[in-house]
């Protein structure tokens, strides 16, 4: 039964610490001789946690690219797949609650088939043990948990805790949607989540700046997808790495808070760290129609002391104009979000069959999803639905609405929306991912070549239903409906007509819709919905089954330089890596997701896709254990060192550890016993990862020695000591003394690290975590 509740109670957890904030940024101008600051730079610096050594001498221009910044975040939120490895690195720490106010939000595990009811109820059923580990670790450490149902990440983050000048993580991509509302939300991996989690410095490289200056205003079929589609075709899908795109000028006046988080969302696919824009009216009114009256307040205070907007005279590192009345609704795609086409040169080209290589026909439209589920966006789609159901039409294809949380879903229900769309033949799925990530069961297209249209923010091939066949296009949600009545991509709702079954010509008018629901919003099944600011309990007990194969409790790693013996010996080596060896070389994702709570299942895959420079091959290595040689799976071979209790080495080329920041890359090989790497170079956030799992990171002097270190030969430091014992020099060099299989001659390999105190401290701990628990122990 669905309770017309009014939104969750506010609580003070939820207000950004803004005298703090404001109190740091004052410190910061101090450093800084009032040198003019970005809006991006006041919110990172503001949160630095010793502005006055970081910034000391320097201007914030002096930073970008090049210096870390040590951070505090104010809350870290947490999707159900990527929570599972991060709260069981968490539980090994000893703590008994988080150090920030945390969230998990249940969506990513959650199937599309049939529809809401039935699709929740099934995916709750096959996923039971790992939402039971989440809601048991939530309530035993005072996270807030989403449950099943709730809603989209994204979305939640948006309605309640994102808000002007706060500084937040999340564990995926697409976190920076809640920049919409003029914070900092950046996707990370679960190890940096455990440094929130922990009030451990959360580090940064610190970003260069793009700013995006608009001006003019969205035509009535325009939006803001359109303007972002825009802007990654402009950027490609590299153009922001490195980067937060800062937007500016009188055009965003005239958009909606819910338009921004689309804009920031899909910042995610030109590889932005995040996007931010300035406190304004709009984001007021998302405020108090979510019932954070007291956000407001605040906000409206931290504005007037000049935290939430960039000062005149800022420096960015490149510019970009944008006219928005020059903008035109665009398609981008297929299988690539960069590839960008004005409709109507887009639907011109369809007709030509000589210049398409799809089908014209739609075999399902989309909307909705984490990226356009908004009430405005919803009003907008309706009022397109209601023209036509006027005309007694129907939609010529499947046609899909994922609201984005419970609250857009109830909300939308009672003022009818829901009934509109299920009117002309649409279909309302669950409050979750479902198609967005993949999760999305469509027996009817495998294997067959097609083409679906949705207002979604990734297309890559195979995300959405697992086809490599299936062409998807990304466009406003309002051109998805309107050619959804088409079914066909030759179809320009602005300019060309539809024959109704009157046989008389039917045209769309422009889109409308209420920014916000005129009654307020109601917050629905009220069950989904979490205590706010929940206590702690520590007597719950977290529930994992000891017969599981999803989950599993994490063992803290043993430190090799316990009693105070600093040099490392014995060591085998694993295998020389020839080439690339990405993330996914290292913990390939696919079939293997499901083991993303349990660590020993998992490493089952540890660097199979990596190729081995001495047999030529992917995923085989030696092992030469007394005199006898057996060549075995990668995987195979270090579970025989791990057998034997024998630390390892392993020997990789360039950019060792590149790709993405999963931390599993670095537990599944010290998982196996991994002690030492030596690479040509290794790719930073996996170097930090492997550092906080107890890895010693080195990089060979001179990167011919690559070749002269393999299988077979054994391996012993030399001047470790001086670098690790407490106190050690940071400039000492360690030399590797390798024993070569079958000469026995002893070889030495210089090497160089880039290892700070923190890093020495974790290695000589074993890991990050354990020094955080001899903390908590202190
Ligand atoms: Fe991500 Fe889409 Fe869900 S982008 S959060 S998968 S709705």
């Amino acid at each position: 039964s669905l309770a017309t509740a009014a939104p969750p109670t506010f609580h003070p957890t939820r207000l950004p610490p803004y005298q703090s904030l404001c109190a740091n940024l004052d410190t910061v101008r101090k450093v800084t001789d009032n040198a003019p600051l970005s809006l991006a730079e006041k919110i990172l610096f503001s949160h630095l946690r010793n502005p006055e050594e970081v910034l000391a001498g320097k201007r914030g221009v002096d930073l970008r690219g090049k210096e870390y910044l040590p951070l505090r975040v104010d809350r870290l939120a947490m999707q159900d797949a990527s929570a599972q490895m991060a709260l069981l690195q968490f539980m090994t720490c000893g703590l008994p609650q988080t150090a920030v106010p945390a969230s998990v939000h249940c969506d990513h595990l959650i199937q599309a088939f049939e529809g809401a009811e039935a699709d929740l109820k099934r995916s709750i059923a096959s996923n039971q043990e790992v939402f039971q580990f989440l809601s048991s670790a939530s309530a035993k450490y005072g996270i807030e948990f989403w449950a099943p149902g709730s809603g989209i990440i994204h979305q939640i983050v948006l309605e309640n805790y994102a808000a002007p000048g706060l500084l937040m993580l999340g564990t995926d991509s697409h976190t920076p949607n809640a920049s919409g509302m003029g914070c900092l939300a950046i996707g990370v991996g679960g190890a940096d989540a455990v440094d929130a989690l922990t009030d451990t410095p959360w580090e940064l490289l610190t970003p260069r700046l793009l700013n995006v200056h608009m001006t003019g205003k969205l035509s009535s079929w325009c939006t803001p997808k359109d303007i972002i589609l825009h802007l990654v075709s402009k950027l490609t899908v590299r153009g922001g790495t490195g980067r937060i795109v800062e937007y500016s000028g009188p055009g965003l006046a005239s958009l909606p808070a819910t338009g921004l988080a689309t804009m920031s969302n899909m910042g995610a696919e030109v590889g932005a760290t995040t996007s931010c824009f300035g406190y304004n009216d709009a984001m007021a009114r998302y405020l108090d129609a979510t019932g954070r009256g007291e956000v407001k307040l605040g906000a409206e205070q931290a504005a007037a002391r000049g935290l939430l907007s960039a000062d005149q005279g800022a420096q960015y590192d490149e510019r970009i104009e944008i006219d928005l009345s020059t903008l035109e609704p665009v398609l981008n795609g297929p299988f690539t979000p960069d590839l960008s086409t004005p409709l109507s040169q887009y639907t011109r080209n369809a007709k030509d069959a000589e210049k398409r290589d799809h089908p014209l026909e739609l075999s399902a439209a989309l909307i909705g999803s984490c990226t356009n589920s908004s009430y405005n966006d919803l009003a907008r789609c309706a009022s397109l639905a209601r023209q036509a159901l006027d005309r007694g039409m129907k939609v010529k294809c499947p046609f899909d609405v994922t609201p984005g949380s419970e609250q857009v879903r109830a909300t939308v229900e009672r003022d009818g929306l829901t009934s509109l769309f299920e009117s002309v033949g649409g279909r309302v799925l669950a409050n979750a991912c479902g198609p967005c990530i993949g999760q999305w069961d469509r027996k009817e297209c495998q294997g067959k070549e097609n083409v679906i249209l949705t207002s979604f923010n990734r297309n890559f091939k195979s995300r959405n239903d697992g086809n490599s066949q299936t062409h998807n296009m990304l466009a406003s949600p309002e051109v998805v409906t309107a050619m959804a009545f088409a079914g066909r991509l030759d179809f320009n709702p602005m300019t060309d007509s539809l024959i109704a079954p009157d046989g008389q010509p039917f045209r769309f008018s422009p889109p409308e819709g209420d920014e916000l629901p005129a009654m307020g919003f109601t917050a629905g099944e009220v069950a989904y919905l979490p205590l706010p600011a929940p206590q702690p309990q520590p007597e719950v007990e977290v529930a994992i089954d000891p017969s599981s194969s999803r989950l599993e409790h994490l063992q803290p790693f043993g430190s090799a330089f316990a009693g105070g013996k600093y040099e490392l010996d014995n060591m085998g080596v694993l295998m020389r890596i020839k080439g690339k060896c990405t993330t996914d070389h290292i913990s390939a994702a696919g079939p293997w997701l499901k083991y993303k709570g349990h660590l020993s299942n998992l490493a089952e895959n540890t660097l199979i896709g990596a190729t081995n420079a001495e047999t030529g091959r992917v995923n085989s290595a030696v092992d030469y254990e007394d005199g006898q040689e057996v060549e075995d799976t990668i995987p195979g071979v270090a579970k025989r060192f791990k057998a034997r209790n024998q630390p390892w080495v392993l020997v990789a080329d360039h950019n060792y550890g590149e790709g993405s920041a999963r931390e599993h890359a670095a537990l599944q090989p010290r998982f196996f016993g991994c002690q030492v790497i030596v690479a040509r170079s290794i790719a930073r956030i996996a170097e930090t990862n492997l550092r906080k799992q107890g890895v010693l990171t080195l990089l060979f002097e001179d990167e011919a020695d690559w070749e002269r270190i393999g299988a077979g030969d054994e391996v012993a430091t030399k001047g470790l000591e001086d670098l690790l014992k407490p106190g050690g020099d940071l400039r000492a060099q360690v030399t590797l003394l390798v024993k070569k299989r079958g000469t026995g001659e002893t070889i030495e390999i210089p090497t160089k690290h880039t290892l700070s105190r923190a890093h020495l401290d974790w290695i000589r701990a074993g890991s990050a975590l354990n020094v955080i628990r001899q903390q908590a122990a202190s």
